[in-house]
């Protein structure tokens, strides 16, 4: 039996834009749901909060492939932005989907070219070993995840979970862990903000309908009116001000097109946003590095030697930078490198360049230099 969603989910490139009608997934965003599968487990403990010097929360929504300037005309979008910073520069950094998730929490792709199944080995550190030195509580949450670390796709009518959006996961210094437990789905975020403990560091991803992959932008923007609108009022998700405030980043994994390219929109909400710069814009160039030079640098956590230290991609948000004395480099369009090929960097992911997996730069001294995980042996 196949079910119509099914249909639309198959082929991305050929049928990504059918227009189906927004369907509530729950009765409210901190509303546990039957649709989710996976009941709750609990809420996490309350951990102690640590202090940033631009935010106290960090928390990345990612969206799916809708090109820049689809994002920037959308209604929703604009209403956003008024709260907000747009980031008008912001790269993804390759195609397709999962290399893109994977580059935002270890700083590299390793030459990943498509969205199969990998484990990325135990040595090679994230930012989650760098939140955990350093005591920053943090979770993912993932609709349609039906249980806490579960590790192949879901896919259940009108509802998909899919493991290549999720990488944490593919990360085994993460999975094969105690923080597995942090892997977590909605119907434990519901219990996490109903609870009040929410962690300070959150990637959030939504299901393929919610988040565009097999939807178009009113689909999205119906889903933010009704996840992300209320939570934007509610002091257990949106908490705190200024440095003690939320930063929120919406933003999409890649561009649609490969020809071009490959920009995305990025939007900087959250009650950590200085309130001279809501309503503006910022054409710093920034990409999904620099989600992670960015936390890096708030809570002065050391850095992964990887694309978070990489001098053109790794630029640290305007206000962030300016608050942690961060010199951001400028460089032109016509200097910065390609970020719309696909498949042909050299690394342990590549299946066509395929070498050892990279140690990390380990000379960068930025925000209290590389830190490598225990175990990796890698010397250069
Ligand atoms: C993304 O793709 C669109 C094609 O729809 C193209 O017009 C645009 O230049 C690309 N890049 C950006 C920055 O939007
Ligand atoms: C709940 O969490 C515990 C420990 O973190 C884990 O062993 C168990 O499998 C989880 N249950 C579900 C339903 O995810
Ligand atoms: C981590 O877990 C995955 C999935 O269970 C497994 O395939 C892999 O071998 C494990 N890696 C290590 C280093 O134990
Ligand atoms: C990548 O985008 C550039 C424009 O920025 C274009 O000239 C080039 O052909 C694109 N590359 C591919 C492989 O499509
Ligand atoms: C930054 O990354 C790009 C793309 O991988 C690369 O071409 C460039 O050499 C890197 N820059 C530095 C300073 O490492
Ligand atoms: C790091 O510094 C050492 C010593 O100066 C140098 O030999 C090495 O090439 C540097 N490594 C990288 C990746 O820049
Ligand atoms: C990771 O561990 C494997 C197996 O123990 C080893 O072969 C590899 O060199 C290590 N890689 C790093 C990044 O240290």
């Amino acid at each position: 039996m196949l079910f119509p969603l099914l249909v639309l989910a198959a082929p991305r490139l050929a049928s990504a834009a059918l227009a189906v009608p927004f369907v509530k997934p729950a009765p409210c965003p901190t509303c546990s749901s039957p649709n989710y599968v996976g009941p709750n487990n609990g809420s996490l403990g309350h951990t102690e909060f640590v202090p940033g010097k631009a935010f106290g929360r960090f928390i990345q929504i990612w969206l799916e492939n809708t090109d820049f300037h689809v994002a920037a005309s959308n209604p929703t979008f604009q209403d956003l932005a008024k709260d907000g910073v747009f980031l008008t520069n912001y790269l993804a950094l390759t195609h397709p989907s999962e290399p893109n998730y994977v580059a935002s929490i270890s700083g590299d792709f390793y030459g990943l070219g498509d969205d199969n199944y990998y484990n990325i080995p135990e040595n090679i550190t994230t930012i989650v070993d760098l939140l955990v030195q350093n005591g920053v509580s943090w979770a993912t949450y993932q609709e349609n995840l039906p249980t806490i670390a579960w590790a192949p796709d879901f896919t259940q009518t009108n509802y998909y979970y899919v493991r290549k959006h999720n990488p944490l996961v593919i990360h085994d210094a993460i999975a094969n862990t105690s923080q597995a437990a942090f892997i977590r789905n909605f119907n434990d975020f519901a219990a996490d903000v109903t609870a009040d403990v929410l962690p300070q560091w959150m990637f959030i991803t939504p299901n393929l309908v919610n988040d565009g992959h097999d939807t178009t932008i009113s689909y999205i923007s119906s889903w933010l009116k009704y996840w992300l609108y209320p939570l934007l009022q509610d002091k257990r998700f949106n908490s705190g001000e200024d440095e003690d405030g939320t930063l929120i980043l919406l933003t999409f994994d890649e561009n649609e097109t490969y020809s071009t390219r490959n920009a995305v929109a990025g939007l900087l909400l959250g009650s950590a946003v200085p309130k001279h710069l809501r309503g503006t814009t910022d054409s710093t160039l920034y990409s999904h590095y620099s989600t992670l030079s960015t936390v890096e640098g708030n809570w002065e956590l050391g850095n992964l030697g990887r694309g978070d230290v990489n001098a053109t991609l790794g630029n640290v948000f305007g206000f962030v930078a300016d608050k942690i004395g961060f010199k951001n480099t400028d460089t032109p369009i016509a200097s910065e490198p390609q970020t719309n090929l696909t498949g042909v960097f050299p690394g342990g992911l590549s299946s066509s360049n395929w070498i050892p997996f990279t140690a990390p730069n380990k000379n960068s001294t930025l925000f209290g230099g590389t830190k490598v995980r225990p175990g990796n042996q890698l010397e250069y």
